[in-house]
């Protein structure tokens, strides 16, 4: 179908089927002008187009609400060319990218920028978040200039220091995402290595155990409660995490938490395997704490699901000593087969994956229009062929980090085609819409309190 359906604007993606909480459903999806119109049982003769979905299993656009999209100084690690290309080809119609950037974006002046460059060169629709370390004012600045939420890793800064961030993003009601690791235990393990010169990557995660994010998501909570600040603690690898973010939640505070496939998909055993490929912060854990973080996900104490995607150039990676080695895995174009095998080997439900990749995080993020498949929706869609099998190969991969610690594992769920608000920007393992296409996500105005 390709490039002769690319802007129709009235058409019907028949012979879909949809998740629903009670199963699978055959159905039709009407688009008009870019947003739903509708889901019917068979296209409406006024239709300009019908696109044969032959089967295949449409969700919402996915939404990843945690991804490193570089480019700038990084841009050899990644850019927004080649990091939203593979976001596209994952199946994912927003990211929303961190701003530890070179330079970080922590100004306005500078989140502006970002903007201007990115909407040259976007495929997808990309929002961004800033760091909140600059004061007050700057705060208010940034929040203005766009910024989607703010972001810290707790192990940079004092404690104090992040109260104040709190109480300054609360003015602004906007969210703050943290990244919960306790710098004082980090650097109590760091020594001890040090003393015992345990440089290998094995030790990676004995150098940043459980304690150091428990500890950071319990004060975190704390201080969030104390503030009235929105949180949003990323990757949790510890059911410890998601109880506590549980707790503080029955007690009042706006609290949310994500994890990561890898986290989910992984274990400690891994960093043995395939060494500097395997190094993410927080790291693999061991497979008991993996079998109960899964249990935190079927009881819904963990809201979303994210990529972490975090590209390094592979030369980074393979490096001997475990202080040397860039943490972070490249997972756009991974985390939705991970995801449909594990809903095919039903340790999750279709639907619940739908929630946690597309409604919760436009939730979290108070995106209104995305994340269903519903009436009045953008018509951000992803066409998935559940039932084909392959290996993942990262040397396909359109991100330019070509490595993967899932290579060559067998899944399912092959992208197929992708459509964004309405248009059909990829298809067979072909990007059909040019760089800038992807529009910038910014808060909803009237949320902004200044
Ligand atoms: C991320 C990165 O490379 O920017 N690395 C990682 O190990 N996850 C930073 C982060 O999200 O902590
Ligand atoms: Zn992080
Ligand atoms: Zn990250």
């Amino acid at each position: 179908m390709g490039r002769d359906f690319y802007s129709k604007s009235f058409f019907a993606v028949d012979d879909a089927k949809i998740p629903t909480p009670e199963g699978v459903k055959s159905c039709c999806i009407v688009v008009r002008d870019g947003k739903i119109d509708g889901l019917v049982s068979s296209p409406p003769a006024s239709v300009e187009a019908v696109y044969d979905a032959k089967g295949a299993l449409a969700l919402p656009g996915l939404i990843d609400m945690h991804a490193h999209l570089r480019d700038w100084e990084y841009g050899y690690k990644e850019d927004f060319a080649s990091g939203t290309a593979s976001a596209l080809a994952g199946g994912f119609t927003t990211v929303v990218d961190m701003p530890n950037t070179k330079p970080p974006v922590d100004t306005a002046q500078l989140l502006r920028r970002r903007i201007i460059d990115a909407s040259q060169r976007i495929y997808v629709d990309v929002g961004f978040y800033a760091f909140p370390t600059k004061g007050l004012e700057e705060v208010r600045r940034l929040a203005a200039a766009g910024a989607l939420g703010f972001k810290v890793f707790t192990y940079e800064m004092s404690w104090q220091d992040v109260e104040e961030v709190m109480a300054n993003v609360s003015r602004t009601s906007s969210l703050l995402l943290i990244h919960a690791e306790d710098a004082e235990v980090l650097e109590r393990r760091r020594a001890a290595a040090k003393k015992l010169g345990r440089e290998d990557v094995a030790s990676h995660p004995w150098l940043r155990p459980k304690k150091a994010e428990t500890v950071a998501v319990e004060k975190a909570l704390e201080l969030a409660h104390k503030t009235g600040c929105r949180l949003h603690i990323c990757h949790v690898t510890t059911t410890d995490s998601a109880h506590l973010v549980q707790k503080w939640r029955q007690i009042g505070v706006q609290a949310s938490c994500e994890v990561t496939p890898h986290h989910l998909m992984l274990d400690a055993s891994a960093i043995r395997r395939l060494g500097g490929i395997a190094i993410t912060n927080p790291p693999l854990r061991s497979l008991r704490e993996v079998r109960s973080l899964w249990r935190c996900v079927g009881e819904g104490l963990v809201d979303a699901l994210v990529t972490d995607h975090a590209p390094h150039a592979l030369s980074e990676k393979l490096v001997d000593k475990i202080c040397d080695i860039r943490p972070g895995i490249p997972g756009f174009e991974t985390a939705l087969p991970l995801m449909l095998t594990a809903a095919f080997r039903r340790r999750i439900s279709l639907s619940k994956l739908v929630d946690m990749m597309c409604r919760k995080p436009a939730e979290i993020l108070g995106l209104r229009d995305r994340g269903l498949l519903a009436r009045g929706s953008r018509a951000d869609l992803v066409l998935v062929d559940a039932s084909e099998r392959f290996r993942v190969n990262s040397s396909r991969f359109l991100s330019k980090a070509k490595y993967s610690p899932f290579d060559g594992i067998e899944v399912v769920g092959r992208v197929k085609a992708v459509f964004v608000r309405g248009t059909l920007a990829f298809e067979d393992g072909e990007v059909l819409v040019k760089k800038g296409f992807g529009e910038v996500v910014e808060p909803r105005r009237q949320e902004l309190r200044r």
